[in-house]
C-alpha cells in the first residue's frame, strides 16, 4: 500500500485493490469500488483480505450444474473459513441438450467470457465451476490465458436410474435404448418410461463421456483438489470437495501458485495419459489441445498415438467398460487410477495444493480391493482407448475410439456411401431406398469446426434404419465432425483438414473404396491422385462465410481439430513445446 496515502494501491495490491478501474485518479477509483461494496452490505473489513472470484455457471438451462448454488454456498464457506472474501460472479454456461446449434460453437465464446471476467474484475484467485461437457475445457483455456491461480470444481455426475430393474444412466443408454426403439424393439411405451429414469439426478452425464473425461482429466493435470473428479453431484463428498476448494483457493492467492506453474507440459503430458487409461471421449483430445495451445504447448498426434500404444484401458466404464462415475467413486476414484499408472506419470507435477501430484498419491494411501479400475497386468483393452489415423483421406490426422468399435471392423475394405452434410444424412438414412449394405462405409460431410460450423457431435452416424432392423449393430463411418464420448461404433472422426475448407473428404463420391486399417494407422481413400485433383478442379470447394456477429469472428478465425477448434488469435502466439515426447 502507498504509504503517503493509503487509497493509492502498489503494483503488488490485492483484494478489492487489485486492478483499480482508471478514473485517472486511482484513489478515487477505490473510494468508488468500496461505496459500491458497501452498498452490497460489506464493511471496511472485507477489504483487506484475498478475494477469491467464483464463476458461477448455474443456469436453468443447464440441469449438469444444477448444484451450483449448493456448491457455491459450500466454496464461499471454505474461502471465509480460510480469510478470504468470496465474489461469485455469473459466467455464460453451456449444456450439451440446450445449445444450438452445437455446445462446440459456443465453447470458444464461453472461454473469452471466463478469461475476460476474470481479468475485469478485481481477485487474487478464481473458483472455477464447471461440468458439462464444453464447461470445463472453456474455464481451463480462460483461466490458462488469464494467468492468475485458478481452481476447478467440478459439479459432479448425476446418480444412475433403474428401468425395469436395469440400471440405466445417459447417455450411452439414452443412445441403446433409442436404438432399440428405431429398430423396432422397444415400444412408444416402454422409451416413454426409459425417459423417466435415465437423468435420475441433477449433475453430469455418469458414464464416461465428454464429462467425466474432462473431470478426470482436470485433476489429472492437478488442477482440482484431490478427488475432486469423482463425487456425485448430490453427495457430501462433493460438497466437501467444494468446501476444500474455496480454502485452497485463499492459499493458492496468498503463496502466488499461478495456473502456469500447474499446466505445464509434465502436466498437460499426465492428461494425456490418464485420458487414453480411462478409455476418455474423442473430445478430450481436442479440447486438451486447445488449453494446452493456450500455454504455449503443442499437441502431437503421432507421438500421441505412441503413447497409446502402451497405456492400457484401465477403468471398466461405459461405454468402453460396464460401470458408472459413482462406482469409480466408491472404488477410490481418480487416486486408486492414478496408483496403478503411477510408473508412467511425471510425478513432479505441481497441482494446487501445492503439492506435487507423487506427493499426492501417496497421501491417498495403499488403496483397496475393488473391480473398476483394473490394474496393468489384466486391462480392460490392451492399448489406448484412442487411435490416431492418418492417410490420403486425412491429411493432418483423425482419431477412432478402438476400446468402443467392433473389432470385426477394425480392418475393413468398403464402398463409400455419402451425404453431403448432416440435413442430407437426417433426410435420407432411413429410407428404405437408401443403397447401403452392412460392409459399406457411411461418410458424413461439412460437419467439422467450420462446416456445420462448430463441428457438432454429429459424428456417430445412426445405423440406417434398414439395416437396424435386420440386426445390424455396427458399421464403418467416417466424418470431420465430432462424437459424444458416450457414444460407441467403429467411427472415424475429426477428418482434418475438414470438407468445408476443401480437405479431400470433401471430394468422396458414392461408391469410392475406402480402406480402414486401425493396426496400420490407416485411413485410405482408394481413388487416383488424378482423379481427386480432376474432382477439384470440376467442383471447387468454397468455404462458408457469414456477414456479422459471433459467427463471422467463428468462421473467420477457428482453426482445425489439430489446434483444439480454437479461434487463431486466442492460442498463445507460439508454440514453446511439443507433447507426448
Ligand atoms: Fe451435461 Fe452430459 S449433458 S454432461
Ligand atoms: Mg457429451
Amino acid at each position: 500500500m502507498n504509504k503517503k496515502n493509503p487509497q493509492v494501491p502498489d503494483e503488488n495490491a490485492t483484494g478489492l485493490r487489485k486492478g483499480l478501474t482508471s478514473y485517472g485518479d486511482n484513489g478515487f477509483s477505490l473510494f468508488l469500488r468500496k461505496a459500491f461494496i458497501k452498498g452490497a452490505g460489506y464493511t471496511d473489513t472485507a477489504l483487506d483480505r484475498p478475494v477469491i472470484g467464483i464463476a458461477n455457471t448455474g443456469s436453468a438451462y443447464n440441469p449438469c450444474h444444477g448444484n451450483a448454488e449448493q456448491l457455491i454456498e459450500a466454496v464461499k464457506r471454505g474461502i471465509m473459513l480460510a480469510g478470504g472474501l468470496p465474489m461469485d460472479f455469473p459466467t455464460i454456461s453451456i449444456h450439451e441438450s440446450f445449445s444450438f446449434p452445437t455446445s462446440m460453437y459456443l465453447r470458444n465464446l464461453m472461454s473469452m467470457d471466463t478469461e475476460e471476467m476474470i481479468r475485469a474484475a478485481p481477485m487474487d484467485a478464481v473458483v472455477l465451476i464447471g461440468g458439462c461437457d464444453k464447461t470445463v475445457p472453456a474455464q481451463l483455456m480462460g483461466a490458462a490465458s488469464a494467468g492468475i491461480p485458478a481452481i476447478q470444481l467440478i459439479t459432479g455426475s448425476m446418480l444412475t436410474g433403474s428401468h425395469r430393474s436395469v440400471r440405466v444412466g445417459a447417455c450411452t443408454d439414452c443412445r441403446r435404448y433409442w436404438g432399440k426403439y428405431r429398430a423396432e424393439e422397444i415400444d412408444d411405451e416402454e422409451i416413454a418410461d426409459v425417459n423417466n429414469q435415465l437423468v435420475a439426478s441433477v449433475g453430469t452425464c455418469s458414464v464416461m463421456g465428454t464429462a467425466s473425461t474432462m473431470a478426470c482429466i482436470a485433476e489429472a493435470l492437478g488442477m482440482t483438489i484431490p478427488g475432486g473428479a469423482t463425487p456425485p453431484a448430490v453427495t457430501a463428498d462433493r460438497m466437501r470437495i467444494a468446501e476444500l476448494t474455496g480454502a485452497q483457493a485463499v492459499k493458492m492467492a496468498q503463496t502466488g501458485l499461478t495456473i502456469d506453474k500447474v499446466l505445464t507440459a509434465e502436466a498437460i503430458e499426465n492428461a494425456l495419459r490418464v485420458l487414453l487409461a480411462i478409455g476418455g471421449s474423442t473430445n478430450g483430445i481436442v479440447h486438451l489441445t486447445a488449453i494446452a495451445g493456450r500455454m504455449g504447448i503443442n499437441i502431437d498426434l503421432k507421438a500421441l498415438d505412441r503413447m497409446g500404444k502402451e497405456t492400457p484401458v484401465l477403468l471398466d466404464l461405459k461405454p468402453s467398460g460396464q460401470h458408472y462415475m459413482e462406482d469409480f467413486h466408491k472404488a477410490g476414484g481418480m487416486a486408486t487410477l492414478l496408483r496403478e499408472l503411477k510408473p508412467l506419470l511425471h510425478l513432479h507435477a505441481m497441482t494446487v495444493t501445492g503439492r506435487t501430484l507423487g506427493e499426492e498419491i501417496e497421501a491417498a494411501g495403499p488403496g483397496f480391493a475393488q473391480d473398476v479400475v483394473r490394474t496393468a497386468a489384466h486391462p480392460i483393452y490392451p492399448q489406448g482407448g484412442i487411435a490416431v489415423l492418418e492417410g490420403n483421406l486425412a491429411p493432418g490426422g483423425a482419431v477412432i475410439k478402438q476400446s468402443s468399435a467392433d473389432a470385426g471392423l477394425m480392418e475393413h475394405e468398403g464402398q463409400a456411401v455419402v451425404f453431403e452434410n448432416a440435413a442430407d444424412m437426417a433426410d435420407r438414412i432411413d429410407r428404405d431406398d437408401l443403397d447401403v449394405n452392412a460392409d459399406d462405409i457411411l461418410v458424413l460431410k461439412n460437419i467439422g469446426p467450420k462446416g456445420a460450423p462448430g463441428m457438432p457431435e454429429a459424428g456417430y452416424i445412426p445405423i440406417p434404419r434398414k439395416l437396424a432392423v435386420q440386426g445390424v449393430k455396427d458399421i464403418v463411418r467416417i466424418s470431420d465432425g465430432r462424437m459424444s464420448g458416450t457414444a460407441f461404433g467403429t467411427i472415424v472422426l475429426h477428418v482434418t483438414p475438414e470438407s468445408a475448407i476443401g480437405g479431400p473428404l470433401a471430394y468422396v463420391q458414392n461408391g469410392d473404396r475406402i480402406r480402414l486399417s486401425v493396426r496400420q494407422r490407416e485411413i485410405a481413400l482408394l481413388v487416383s491422385d488424378e482423379e481427386m485433383a480432376r474432382r477439384r478442379q470440376a467442383a471447387p470447394v468454397v468455404p462458408p462465410v457469414a456477414e456479422r456477429g459471433y459467427k463471422k469472428l467463428f468462421l473467420d478465425t477457428v482453426t482445425q481439430a489439430d489446434q483444439g477448434v480454437d479461434f487463431d488469435f486466442l492460442r498463445a502466439p507460439s508454440m514453446k513445446q511439443s507433447v507426448p515426447k
